[in-house]
């Protein structure tokens, strides 16, 4: 089985007090950090630069795992790279030749991942896995841009197409993650969750963050 984790996204912590919301992270037993980059074209909405992934990797020792919302990652992966990331995530929309920048995330010594949006093909995604340029998938259940939206199950169908492709690749999912939607995404073959609103709304975010490891690993592909 591959390792089940869990990574809180940044995107919901307070912006006045970033490091702070990094190291809550860390010190509930997140896996990873989250950081949602967004340049106000790829979305409509505008968020963290590289100066935030190095001010998360400063102060945390978990990887940083770094998703590109961004219409033109190729003259950015460096900066990010630079930053701190671990993961870098691309778009298979954006405007870019996908397997010359994931190639060249590799060459800067990072993990590389392919993102889907919900209303792309997965087959589009197809070769990326198959020729194995990627490291991860993360396939989204919102339409990106935002924290705090409904979950869409359309990711569930895309998650389990990857996963019977390639029981290697981690699959990650994005976007309105929470204790009950855990449950069919795990199901579907996600082995990576990300969750923004729901794990910074939380009190206790340590009971939290391992309660949804516990579920996602109680019902791993359980609908495969
Ligand atoms: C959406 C981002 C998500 C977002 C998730 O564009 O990619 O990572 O932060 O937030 P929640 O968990 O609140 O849906
Ligand atoms: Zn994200």
């Amino acid at each position: 089985m591959p390792d089940i984790q869990i990574m809180p996204s940044i995107l919901a912590a307070d912006f006045g007090h970033l490091a702070e919301g990094c190291r809550r992270a860390e010190a509930a037993g997140a896996d990873q950090i989250h950081v949602d980059v967004m340049d106000g074209v790829f979305v409509p909405n505008i968020s963290f630069g590289p100066e935030a992934v190095k001010v998360s990797a400063a102060v945390v020792s978990i990887p940083q795992n770094v998703h590109l919302m961004i219409t033109k990652p190729q003259n950015y992966i460096e900066a990010f790279s630079k930053a701190g990331a671990d993961t870098i995530q691309i778009h298979i929309e954006a405007q870019c030749d996908v397997a010359e920048v994931l190639a060249a995330i590799r060459d800067l010594g990072k993990r590389a991942a392919i993102t889907i949006n919900p209303e792309t093909p997965v087959e589009r995604i197809f070769e990326c896995v198959e020729n194995r340029w990627v490291d991860e998938v993360l396939v989204m259940s919102v339409h990106p841009g935002f924290g705090g939206q409904k979950y869409m199950a359309i990711a569930e169908e895309k998650i389990t197409t990857i996963r019977r492709m390639a029981d290697w690749i981690d699959i990650a999912i994005d976007g309105g993650i929470d204790h009950e939607t855990v449950v069919p995404a795990a199901a579907a073959g996600a082995n990576l969750f990300v969750a923004g609103s729901y794990l910074y709304g939380q009190d206790d975010m340590a009971t939290a963050v391992s309660d949804l490891r516990k579920v996602a690993q109680d019902h791993f592909c359980k609908a495969i």
